[in-house]
């Protein structure tokens, strides 16, 4: 969670992008239109504090028998499945990553991961395949042993739809609107088939299978 200033009282949640180093930790994040937040962080220049607090939650879990990890990125959902590609590469694992986006991005193209395999696929088709990112996903199924995903609530509900996910082992990053992120203020609370769970605190990373997805509504 970054605090954004004084104008935004609640602070913000982020995924962790990038660890380097061992000590330098990198947000990528979008600057949303009318975004307190994200207008404020954008605005911060080399030299000036943040405040964050975190991590919080759980992440995403590899299997130890897992060794094709397929993961699949909408838009910003980029964001933390870069961090789990680079980690599960150095610990010998094969990744192909899928990436979904309206246009092409030249910042994520221009910083591939060495070793990934990297497909996109844009909407507007001026990168890779020309459609929706989930359109990639059934010739990628049998290969993978564990597939990973962060995106927006449509690519997830098209994925919960399609039969060739059905009983896979699929895990979600879920992105609701957040209070506190420390589990007292019960905003980010979402239903499950397990009961109502906390997303700041239980999540963000849940099992596609067991979120009740029709109860669930954009941020
Ligand atoms: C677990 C988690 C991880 C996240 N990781 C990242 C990340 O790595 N990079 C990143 O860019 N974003 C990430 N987000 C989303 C990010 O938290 C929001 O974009 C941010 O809080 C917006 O703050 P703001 O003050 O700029 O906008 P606000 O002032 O809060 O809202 C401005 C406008 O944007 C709308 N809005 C707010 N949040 C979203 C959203 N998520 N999607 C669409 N519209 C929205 C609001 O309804 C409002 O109309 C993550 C969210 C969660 C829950
Ligand atoms: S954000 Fe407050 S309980 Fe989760």
């Amino acid at each position: 969670m970054a605090n954004c200033g004084h104008d935004c009282i609640l602070p913000r949640p982020f995924s962790v992008h990038r660890v380097t180093n061992y000590k330098n930790l990198e947000l990528y994040f979008a600057v949303l239109e009318d975004g307190k937040g994200t207008d404020w962080l954008s605005k911060r220049e080399a030299g000036d504090n943040i405040g964050l607090f975190g991590p919080l939650g759980n992440g995403f879990s590899v299997r130890s028998t897992s060794q094709n990890l397929l993961l699949v990125a909408g838009g910003m959902g980029i964001a933390s499945l870069y961090f789990l590609a680079e980690d599960e590469l150095k610990k010998g694992h094969s990744v192909t990553l899928l990436y979904g986006a309206a246009t092409r991005n030249p910042y994520i193209e221009g910083r591939l991961i060495p070793g990934a395999k990297f497909i996109t696929a844009t909407e507007d088709g001026t990168s890779g395949h020309h459609g929706k990112v989930t359109d990639l996903i059934p010739q990628y199924i049998e290969w993978a042993d564990q597939i990973f995903a962060c995106g927006p609530l449509p690519m997830y509900k098209a994925m919960a739809r399609m039969p060739e996910l059905k009983s896979r082992p699929v895990q979600v990053s879920l992105e609701v609107r957040m209070g506190c992120g420390r589990g007292v203020c019960y905003g980010c609370t979402i239903k499950t088939r397990q009961g109502l769970r906390q997303v700041c605190q239980d999540g963000p990373v849940f099992n596609l299978e067991d979120v009740i997805w029709e109860e669930l509504a954009s941020v």
